[in-house]
């Protein structure tokens, strides 16, 4: 879907506000095409005005390279509070997040300790300023009753679990699910889901490769899910994580809810490499169904792409199939790997920008994910020309590692956090700005 035209208009039609601090030149997806623009930046941070700039602030002129939003991750596990340390900490998970062009973060509630009460949100959102390199939204987990209603005035969101997995051994039954979908569309905050439906294990007792885990948690639990998430209330605000099957993702676009496709279960298979590095819930599927996703990605048929981050450590991955944990690192390659996709004239930018910046932004109901007047600063300077290849050893995840190994990458130049360039050819400068977001809708 390609935006309708708007009229650009200049800084001189506006009445003067706070000082402008940066005009940013180059060239950006606007008005349905690539055109050169002049983006006016003011002292606090906000996109003044795109278009023709006359006056008022020094100017930086990025050529013909493409500036385009920073991206929204809202899925990541950052591992901090509890670690593993060698896995994450905000600080490290932050600038993977900074230098693959992500501003924005949502960070899932099964830390250790997990976040099930407002104590330990609050706890965990102290860890954030001065640390953080990108914003972080908070997620907490709704499953102790009585701590709810206060979680909700200090979380950004909640995350809940229908199976278990990391951190979160013990889902509510799926007989009570409807009833708690019910108590949290009350408090009005975005619920992410991780639909899996237990009752529909089975496979291997010790499954030894991908293929066998594909077994096990196989698609029809997915669907099962989401069949008892259908029955929600439509005034919740849901959003199924990580979907791997086309068919669940026709389900859910025809039910009106937000979901989720991740770039491993896009471009991975079960086939993809036989070890426990390639474990993870939900599982990765086979060829022939990766490619069904990876067709209504294409089409505009997936509206969010998000990474579901969740880094572990090598040596905990190189252990028994059956006993290594499950979770791939991914909020540094999520926007690359889909801006070389782009440059292969595989996908559109447009779909791309609505997956990984518009949409996933106005889920959190935050101001960003668009080049548009009044949006924040939050942006990115690509150029499609300098494509590189993805090593672990070079990315910024504690992890150091990744299963897109040798995969082809376009990697931002420049990334700028509330109109401040935090990431210069390519490296993370600082400074660590980021702060803790909470939904900002507009009353409906
Ligand atoms: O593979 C996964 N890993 N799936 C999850 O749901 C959790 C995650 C983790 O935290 O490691
Ligand atoms: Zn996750």
């Amino acid at each position: 879907m390609v935006p309708p035209p708007r009229r650009l208009r200049s800084v001189s039609d506006d009445a003067p506000q706070s000082p402008l601090r940066t005009i940013l030149a180059g060239r950006a997806y606007l008005g349905g095409r690539l055109q050169p623009v002049e983006i006016a930046i003011d002292e606090d941070g906000r996109i003044r005005s795109v278009g023709k700039v006359r006056t008022g602030a020094p100017r930086h002129d990025v050529g013909d390279r493409v500036i385009l939003p920073a991206a929204t991750d809202l899925h990541v596990h950052l591992r901090e509070p509890g670690g593993p340390a060698e896995a994450e900490t905000i600080p490290t998970g932050t600038v993977a997040a900074a230098v693959g062009g992500v501003g924005l973060v949502g960070e899932m509630p099964n830390t250790v300790p997990p976040v099930v009460d407002a104590e330990a949100a609050r706890a965990k959102a102290g860890r954030v300023p001065g640390r953080a390199a990108v914003d972080v939204l908070l997620y907490a987990s709704p499953t102790v009753p009585r701590a709810r209603a206060e979680l909700a005035r200090v979380a950004g969101g909640f995350k809940l679990y229908l199976s278990p997995t990391t951190g979160m051994e013990t889902p509510p039954p799926m007989t009570e699910v409807p009833g708690l979908l019910r108590e949290l569309a009350g408090f009005g905050l975005p619920v992410a889901v991780h639909a899996e439906d237990p009752r529909q294990f089975a496979g291997p007792e010790r499954p030894r490769t991908p293929v066998d885990w594909n077994l096990g948690r196989p698609p029809r639990a997915e669907l099962a899910a989401v069949e008892v998430l259908s029955r929600a209330p439509d005034a919740l605000r849901l959003h199924v994580a990580h979907v791997t099957t086309a068919e669940a993702a026709d389900r859910l676009r025809a039910r009106g809810f937000s979901f989720e496709a991740t770039p491993h279960h896009l471009l991975l298979s079960d086939r993809s490499g036989p070890d426990a590095r390639t474990k993870v819930n939900p599982p990765l599927r086979s060829e022939a169904e990766r490619a069904r996703l990876w067709e209504a990605f294409r089409r505009g048929d997936v509206p969010v792409l998000a990474s579901d981050h969740a880094p572990h450590p090598l040596a905990e991955k190189s252990l028994p199939f059956d006993r290594a944990p499950s979770g791939v690192p991914g909020v540094e390659t999520l926007l690359p790997l889909m801006l070389a996709r782009v440059r292969a004239r595989e996908l559109d930018l447009p779909t791309l920008l609505l997956a990984a910046c518009e949409r996933p932004a106005r889920w959190f109901g935050q101001p960003i994910g668009r080049i548009a007047p009044g949006h924040r600063a939050n942006l990115l300077v690509v150029d499609f020309r300098r494509r590189t290849t993805v090593e672990g050893r070079r990315l910024h995840s504690a992890c150091g590692w990744t299963p897109f190994e040798g995969w082809e990458a376009i990697f931002p130049e420049e990334h700028y956090h509330d109109g401040a360039r935090i990431v210069e050819a390519g490296e993370y400068v600082g400074p660590a700005s980021g702060r803790v977001v909470r939904p900002e809708y507009a009353p409906s």
